[in-house]
Parts: C-alpha cells; structure tokens; sequence
C-alpha cells in the first residue's frame, strides 16, 4: 500500500486537475478532454475519498453536487453592509450623478467602470487565502442566509482562487442568474411535467439557492458574475474597479462580458444607448446599467449614506411599453379549472418582440381597467414575465364598446359554468373533478385523471391519455377513485386490451396505494401546488392527517407556500366531496410509505362513539378519520367515552350517553369538531 504522503499527493494532483477541466468548461467554454474521460478522472477522485478517509474533502470538487438536506439555512452576517444602488432614469440623472461626485472630492477628471446590472441574485462568497469558505445571499443587507451548499453546486465558482497573491479574507460580491434559453427550456420540461413552473428567471434562481437540499441546486444551470468586494483584510488591495475586475479574472471569478471602462460621462452615454439596444439579443436578464467611480481611494473619500454608496449609480431602463387594438377577448383554461382571461391583440413589437396576446389576470382586473371588446390599451413587457394590459386609452373607444362577460359555457366540453363562490373571478370551484361535476364536463375530469396517474404523482404505467378517454367516454372512471375499483374482466372485453396489459396495468394502478406522501398530495391536482411545494407540505407535516386538518396559519408557515397556494390548501381541504374522496382512498387501502406516526391531534387517545345515520360520512369513513388523529372508536358508551358522535335516529346509545354526562357531538357540528374550530 502506498504511504499516506504519495496518497495524499496523488489526491491533491487530482483535484487541481479537474478543477482545471472545471474551469475550462464551465468558465471558458473550451474542454480539452472528452466528457468520458472527465468522468473517469472523478470516478478516481470518488474512489481515493471513499478508501482514505483522512483525506481532505473539504474543497474537493466532489463536494458540490448533492449534500442530505438540512434542517434550515443558517444565518449569514455580513462585517460590510449589503446596499443598494441609487437610480438614474433619464441621462441628466447621470449629470447631476458626476456633480455630486466632483463637488466631494474637487476633482474634474474621473473614470467610470461600467457594467449591466444583471437581474439576478446577489451573493457574497467568502474566500480565505484564496479557498472559498461560504456563501451568503444579501438578505436584509445586515443579515443574509448562508447558501454555501448550494453556491458549491455552481461550477464556474472556483473552490480555490487561482494564483498565489490573495487576501487573507476577502468578501466577493455578485449576482447569480440563469440564460434566458436555460430557463425557458426547463420551464417548459416542467410545464410538461406538471411541475411547478417559475414567472421569470430571477425567481427560478432565488428558487434554486434557497433550496434546503443541494442536489436540486446542483441539476440547475446557474452562473455568476462577480461585480464588487465588501468585506476585505488588506483595504488597498485593489487600486481602481478595473483592477479588481482584471485580479477576478485571474483568479478564475467570472465577470461580465460586457464590461467597460469609460473615460468620462459622454462616454458612459454612448455605453448606455450601446447596452440599450443590445439588450433584447443577450442571454441573460438586465434591468440596468451600473455605473461605478473607478479609483478605490475616491470611492473611499465618497463614502456611502446609510442606503447606497455615493461612487454609483445604476442607470435604469424604461419599462417597455406598446400600444395596440385588442381583437378579442378569449378565456384560457388551466388544469385545475381556473379560466384566465386573455387580451388577443393586433401584433405589436415591444422591445423588439412582436406580443400578440397580453394577460388580463383575473375578472376583478378586468373591471379595474374597464377593458372592454376592440379597445386600445397600453402594454408592458418586463423581460420575460408575460405581456400585460396596464391602462385603456379611454379616448380611442368607440361609443359602444361591449363588457367583458366571463364565458357561460365551458370553452371545452361547452358545458355550463357554474359560479361556485359567486364573486371568485377564477371560474373554478377548487374541487377533484368528477364527472357528476358539469363544470368542465369530461375534459376537465380527464385531465385531473392524466395528472393523477403521472410520474410524479401516483405513477401509473400503462395509463395514458387514450386508455383514460376511453374509460371515462364509456363510463368506467366517474371518480379518481374508480380507477381502484376496475377490473380484469371488465377491462378485457375492450377492443385492443391484452390479458397480460391489464394485469400489467392493474397491477401498476393497485400498487400505486402505496405511496409517499407528497406523490398524493400532489397528484390531488390542488392549485398552485406543485411537485416541490407537496414535498415541503409533506417534510412539514409528515402525515396526511395533518394536512387535512391544517388551517391557513399552518399552510403559510411551509417553505414555497404564499399566500394564494394556502388559501387553496385550505379550501381544498375542507371542502366536503374532497374529503369524501380522500376517505375514499384511505379505504380503499392508501398507505404512506414513510407515515409519520401521526402528530398530537385533539382527539389523541380520545375514546368516541358513533352512533345514529351521518349527512356526509359512513361509519367506517369516519371511524377511519378519526383512527388518523389518534382517536379510539370504540362500539359501547361507558363512562371511559370522551365524545358520543350522534346521527339522525340516535337510540339507546344516546341515552346512556346524556345520563352519563358524556359530551355529544351532533351530525352538524361533526365537521368543526373533527377540525378543532
Ligand atoms: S455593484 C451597492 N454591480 O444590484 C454596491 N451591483 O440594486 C455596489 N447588481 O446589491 C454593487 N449587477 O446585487 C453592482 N454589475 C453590478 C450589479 C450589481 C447587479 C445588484 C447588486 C446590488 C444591487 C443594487
């Protein structure tokens, strides 16, 4: 066996060669080796870490990818404070910008660094003698969280600085952001997916490094550009902006593409119109341009206010406005029945991109802006959000100009549309669809059955959207549930259905009872709560039980829920048929893999009696339910029964129960006494 020392040499030679093949790929876009030998050589690495254990590991490249989750991020104090930047919109803005800069230090001559402001999120890596240490988002300025298991996951961030000359410690700013063509392609895989989709690229960066548990981190294709320092041990270690950004450069920090150094403010104007126009064609979202005094010892002498330095500005740009005629005004529907109502315009070019349909959002913003048929209205384009209609040039209206009246009749399936709270503007009713509910007739049902049986959520093979038409159209599946009372011979008699298929797919269908948590969570299709957002809802809670009997206060307390995904929770969870369903299911044998034992409920070791005839529960769906919440259901009254639940045509048991003085729980107020309200 080799000795400790040619091992750990042999270790150490590795990691720098591939964080050089890191660097050479994920930095310069020029790999020299094939990815299967990139591959072999971290296998090796994987193999020397797992045989030695004293190893090193702690700036290894093994380590970005895929940490166990942890409890909570940590906080993260920045010694310097985080600020802002103090905006400029017009150009004089930038006049006025340089004659409070001269007015300070009585200088007439000053260099500007220029570079755009990248819309992304800002970060603060922490280097010491060159190893990176941990990283931090901006926070409140003061105070961030610490995000360095997922900041490792982001290749281009080397885990040592290159080169010999580093500060002892030093605190490197800059934004971490997604390509427009990245975040477009994955939002696309997870529309298709059913997976929670995110508005814009900025949001699916601060949904990346915010993430508990790296791996998710580490499958997304984030990069940096590092712009500034705050903290830093040797205060004159660079002399000008220009210099710091050359010293990144050397060390391996990516830095913006488009950096520039201006002579003076003519220069930094023509910068400005340059990056303005070059903005639709960049990869990458920027909501500005940062303008900054190049020489570190007059930033010094300027200082900061307690908001923004006074050595920069950031020169913003105009939001991007159009006008046009709208054609028609058409609803779209979602799959959980949410019809949206849509501006369908004249093609206008905003920004250089033709927009032909603009959001409207709701009804209540469809009375807000009195939008009505064939008027003009305003549009914005905020980067890659979607277009929408801010304003209605009212002047422009012809006399008789029709209101906007959410459609009577489902778009699909031109069943009628049922309000069911009267004043939602959403038309849909937050409810599993069945085919006894006429909202959205079949279609709607049969989507919440595509969605049901997907990957994700129960993971059904062998159902696909045909064989589902199918047994909706000749009414095999009424109800999600149906689908675990089919069965072999009932399916075998249809054209083009094989003995061994439906075997195969019942079998698929009834092992799918036995399932995590967060799979039927989400596969209840319950609006605005994806495929992350039932995983977090089943971490939190642990048992379904918990869910069911949680309130607003509770959903909003899970990472990822807002407020609109808790109110749906809760709406969709105390509504009556959805608990009808989800009893169902649990007769029908659901069982969680990994079931929690379930939380301390109200009616922990609680001993009831039901008895008499129950509007909305049979006696073993209840029974059932209350099992969930830890509750003993037991068949006679005793002086050791807590609650009798009473129906109609309550008999003896009720009798025993009042002369014993034993609480009575009547068939109206069943629903608030199971939710504790
Ligand atoms: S320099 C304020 N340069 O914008 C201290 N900031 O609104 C100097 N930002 O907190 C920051 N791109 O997160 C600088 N090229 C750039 C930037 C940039 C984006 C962010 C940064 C800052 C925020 C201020």
């Amino acid at each position: 066996m080799a000795a400790k020392k040619e091992i750990k040499e042999i270790y150490s030679s590795l990691k720098s060669e591939i964080n050089h093949h890191n660097f050479l790929y994920h930095n310069k876009d020029k790999p020299e080796i094939s990815d299967v030998e990139y591959d072999q050589l971290f296998q090796k690495l994987l193999k020397l870490e797992d045989e030695y254990l004293f190893l090193d590991k702690s700036d290894s490249p093994s380590s970005r990818v895929g940490d166990t989750p942890q409890s909570d991020l940590k906080e993260f104090l920045h010694e310097v404070p985080m600020l802002s930047l103090d905006n400029a919109f017009e150009s004089e803005d930038l006049y006025d910008f340089e004659k409070r800069v001269f007015n300070k230090i009585k200088k007439q001559k000053l260099h500007y660094s220029c570079e755009p402001k990248i819309d992304g999120v800002a970060v603060s890596l922490i280097y010491e003698k060159g190893k990176f240490i941990k990283a931090g988002t901006r926070g409140d300025g003061e105070q961030g969280e610490d995000i360095s298991h997922n900041v490792k996951t982001i290749k281009q961030i080397p885990l040592n600085l290159n080169g010999n000359s580093h500060p002892k410690k030093i605190e490197i700013r800059g934004e971490i952001f997604v390509k427009i063509s990245d975040f477009k392609s994955l939002n696309n895989t997870f529309k298709k997916n059913n997976q929670k989709v995110f508005a814009n690229p900025r949001n699916f960066v601060a949904g990346s490094v915010r993430q508990l548990d790296s791996s998710i981190a580490s499958k997304r294709p984030l990069n940096i550009y590092c712009h500034s320092v705050g903290f830093i041990s040797e205060g004159s270690f660079f002399e000008t902006q220009a210099d710091m950004v050359m010293t990144f450069q050397g060390w391996g920090l990516p830095t913006s593409d488009d950096y520039k150094l201006c002579k003076n403010i003519e220069e930094v104007n023509s910068y400005v119109s340059h990056l303005t126009t070059k903005r639709d064609g960049l990869d990458y979202e920027i909501d500005g341009i940062v303008i900054k005094v190049n020489d570190k010892s007059l930033q010094n002498m300027l200082g900061a206010s307690s908001r923004s330095p006074r050595w920069a500005i950031a020169k913003k740009f105009a939001a991007e406005e159009g006008e046009s005629k709208i054609i028609s005004i058409s609803f779209q529907m979602g799959r959980t029945g949410a019809l949206t109502p849509v501006a369908n315009l004249e093609p206008v070019k905003i920004g250089g991109v033709t927009i032909s349909n603009a959001t409207l959002h709701n009804m209540d913003e469809v009375k807000r802006l009195d939008v009505r048929q064939n008027d003009y209205v305003k549009i914005i384009r905020a980067g890659d959000v979607i277009p929408k209609v801010t304003a209605v040039l009212i002047n422009e209206r012809k006399a008789v100009a029709k209101k906007v009246l959410p459609p009577s009749h489902c778009p699909t399936c031109k069943e009628p549309i049922s309000f069911f709270e009267s004043n939602t503007p959403m038309l849909d009713c937050n409810k599993l669809k069945t085919t006894d509910q006429k909202c959205f007739g079949f279609s709607q049902f049969k989507e919440t059955l595509k969605h049901f049986v997907s990957r994700n959520a129960m993971d059904i093979e062998g159902l696909g959207q045909r064989t589902i038409d199918v047994f909706v159209e000749i009414g095999f599946l009424k109800s999600v549930t149906d689908l675990y009372k089919l069965s072999k011979s009932q399916i075998i008699d249809l054209e083009g259905f094989a003995s061994k298929s439906t075997e195969k797919l019942l079998d698929s269908i009834n092992s799918s009872l036995t399932t995590d948590l967060y799979r039927f969570v989400y596969a209840l299709g319950i609006k605005e709560i994806g495929l992350e957002t039932s995983k977090n809802l089943s971490k939190y809670f642990t048992n379904l039980n918990s869910i069911q009997t949680a309130k607003y206060d509770d959903f909003i307390q899970v990472d990822d829920v807002g407020e609109v995904a808790a109110t749906n929770l809760e709406n969709f969870f105390s509504n009556i048929d959805n608990k009808k369903i989800i009893n169902e299911f649990l007769k029908l044998g659901l069982k969680f893999k990994y079931q929690n034992k379930s939380k301390a409920s109200h009616l922990t070791n609680k001993v009831i009696v039901i008895t008499g005839k129950l509007s909305h529960y049979s006696r073993e769906d209840l029974k059932g339910r209350l099992e969930l919440m830890g509750a003993k259901v037991t068949n006679s009254v005793s002086a050791k029964t807590d609650f009798l639940i009473a129906g109609e045509d309550s008999g003896s048991k009720l009798s025993k129960a009042n002369k014993l003085n034993i609480k009575i729980i009547s068939d109206e107020n069943l629903e608030s006494f199971i939710d504790n309200t």
